[in-house]
């Protein structure tokens, strides 16, 4: 099957790209409104861009009127994020926080998640998560910069809060121990803990 992505729709081109570049980690992203109202959802578009500076990318693209969601217009305002991963446990309370509440009302207490304060920002993060990065915006781009769909977030994380149980025998995380969903396509999840994960090491006389 080919498809030809000129002048597909908006829908089909997010369906065969979402359906298919899976599994995608899910970042849980707390953050706080310029009046104070604190927010929470969750992305699939996030990955690691880089160790030095220490940096994440979420995507968060925009409402269908073409503003900000909650989080892409927090962040912009203040600056400030937290990324939380999603233990299988929380996986329902991760679902109930992408609900589109208006900007009044706090996803921590509308889906009834518990946090923590953070250290060196304001957004509280989610209690009960294997681990949580606390990030300063370093930049928000939209794309394309003419019609944005999207607005590209790169975070530095400045701290981090790991839950030392995730960490196995041999000093690694251990995924089965981190349990974290991912997003796979429709309405499927992934979990780190599954049946079919396999190690496999790097080719000989490889050097780290
Ligand atoms: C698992 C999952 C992953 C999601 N990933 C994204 C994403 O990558 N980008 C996006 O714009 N919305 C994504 N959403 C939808 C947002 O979470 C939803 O629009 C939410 O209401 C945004 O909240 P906010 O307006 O408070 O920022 C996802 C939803 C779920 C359940």
């Amino acid at each position: 099957m080919y498809v030809d992505f000129d002048g597909l729709s908006a829908r089909q081109a997010y369906h065969w790209l979402a359906s298919t570049v899976t599994p995608r980690p899910v970042a849980w992203v707390s953050s706080l409104s310029a009046e104070g109202v604190p927010n929470l959802a969750p992305f699939s578009f996030f990955q690691v861009v880089t160790h030095t500076p220490p940096t994440l990318l979420i995507c968060p693209l925009v409402n269908s009127d073409g503003s900000m969601k909650d989080t892409a217009a927090n962040i912009a305002a203040t600056g400030e994020f937290v990324v939380n991963l999603v233990p299988f446990e929380l996986v329902n309370a991760m679902n109930q926080t992408s609900f589109g509440y208006d900007r009044t009302t706090s996803e921590f207490d509308a889906a009834q998640v518990a946090s923590l304060p953070s250290e060196k920002v304001k957004p509280r993060r989610v209690a009960g998560v294997p681990a949580s990065f606390e990030c300063r915006l370093a930049s928000i781009t939209p794309y394309p910069a003419d019609t944005p769909s999207c607005y590209m977030v790169l975070g530095e994380v400045v701290a981090a809060h790991i839950d030392e149980r995730i960490v196995g025998a041999n000093g690694q995380v251990d995924p089965a121990r981190l349990d974290t969903v991912s997003r796979l396509g429709a309405d499927w999840y992934g979990r780190t803990k599954a049946d079919s994960n396999f190690e496999l090491k790097r080719p000989e006389g490889w050097a780290r």
